[in-house]
């Protein structure tokens, strides 16, 4: 069978290889017809030399979704022909996490998803909404299920105030699981035609954050001098003091990424004194995906898909991940 292979830390190395098909289906395991994938900012990492631990050579790509096509002794939460998510963090089933259980993630520590047969833990699989193709589906597990944790660690209910700094992937999915929650979205941007295109997917207000740098005093503007209950930390160093100016008292600063850097000057005082939640998240488990994914049902949510890419044009992707900017997913139909 066919798979895409990272031979090395850099997206040169991308290449189509043949590796033997599975073996028999042991008990708990299931065997996926993979049909789709979708790229992160981790992926980009990963291709780059820039994501610390990844494996080289490996099967790359986190987030993938397909179809069972068979199933081992005792599998009782998929069965054949269902469409399934598979998790990327394979061994992080619910709970909290763990050393041994955050280092298990597919395209990065353990294969990924650009591969004919996937043959996985069945318990790290997660039945699909039904209204949704492949494409969507892989398009779900990382940015979902990080969205859900922080409107949790957020303590979202109706009528509270999301800040969501720039329109990347994982924002955009948070939006649309925050308007579910019944929540006011105030998102950033570089651009003001993305911001109009976020306002269609629901967000309620947005700030040019190249044109206002200062975006944190208009939070606090919209938001009657209180700031907001969550920001949704994508960005690190060019936005984590502003984010902690622009929520409220007792509020969550929701700390993901780090687009701009990692580094960042941290005044105590600005979290002591307003008694700031600054929570680090990490995905998630199996179990928060599942409901990410019972409200992307209830809700009948559409993950945004910017371009999706024939496998055979992988390297023509992985040009586009590197090159940023989409409003939305990159994915890759596993058409080989
Ligand atoms: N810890 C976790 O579990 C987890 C999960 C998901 C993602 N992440 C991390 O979160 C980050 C974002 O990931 P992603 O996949 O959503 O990335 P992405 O789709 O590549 O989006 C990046 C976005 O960042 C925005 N941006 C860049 N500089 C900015 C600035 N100075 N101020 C505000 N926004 C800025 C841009 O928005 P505009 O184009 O609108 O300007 C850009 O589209 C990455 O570091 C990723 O590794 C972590």
């Amino acid at each position: 069978m066919y798979s895409i292979e990272l031979s090395g830390p850099t997206i040169s190395t991308i290449k189509r290889v043949s590796i033997p098909e599975p073996g028999n289906v042991g008990h708990g395991q299931a065997l996926v017809r993979m049909r789709a994938a979708a790229f992160n900012y981790l992926d980009r990492l990963v291709a780059t030399g820039g994501y610390p631990g990844a494996l080289y050579p490996n099967i790359p790509v986190a987030d993938g979704a397909g179809e069972v096509i068979a199933v081992g002794d005792g599998v009782e939460n998929v069965g054949v022909g269902d469409h399934v998510a598979v998790h990327p963090k394979a061994l992080w089933i619910a709970g909290r996490g763990t050393d041994r259980n955050n280092g298990a993630m597919r395209g990065v520590t353990i294969p990924g998803s650009l591969v004919e047969l996937a043959l996985v833990d069945a318990a790290s699989l997660v039945v699909a909404p039904a209204h949704l193709g492949f494409e969507a589906i892989a398009s779900l597990p990382i940015p979902a299920t990080t969205g859900w944790n922080a409107l949790r660690a957020g303590e979202i209910t109706p009528g509270s105030t999301v800040v969501l700094p720039g329109t990347g992937v994982t924002a955009l999915q948070t939006l649309q699981l925050a308007k579910a929650a019944g929540a006011r979205v105030i998102i950033t941007s570089s651009s003001d035609e993305k911001l109009e295109r976020a306002k269609v997917l629901g967000a309620d207000e947005g700030i040019n954050y190249r044109a206002t740098p200062d975006w944190q005093d208009e939070v606090l503007r919209m938001t009657d001098g209180l700031g907001a209950d969550l920001v949704l930390e994508t960005t690190g160093t060019d936005t984590f003091s502003r984010s902690l100016k622009a929520v409220r008292h007792g509020g969550t600063v929701y700390a993901i990424g780090f687009v701009s850097g990692r580094d960042t000057p941290l005044d105590l005082l600005a979290v002591i004194g307003k008694a700031i939640r600054v929570i680090g998240g990490n995905t998630g488990s199996a179990a928060d995906f599942q409901a990410a994914t019972d409200a992307i049902s209830a809700h009948r949510i559409e993950p945004v898909i910017a371009q999706a890419f024939s496998v055979g044009d992988i390297s023509d992707a992985y040009a586009a991940l590197q090159k940023g900017g989409q409003f939305g997913k990159i994915a890759i139909t596993l058409d080989w």
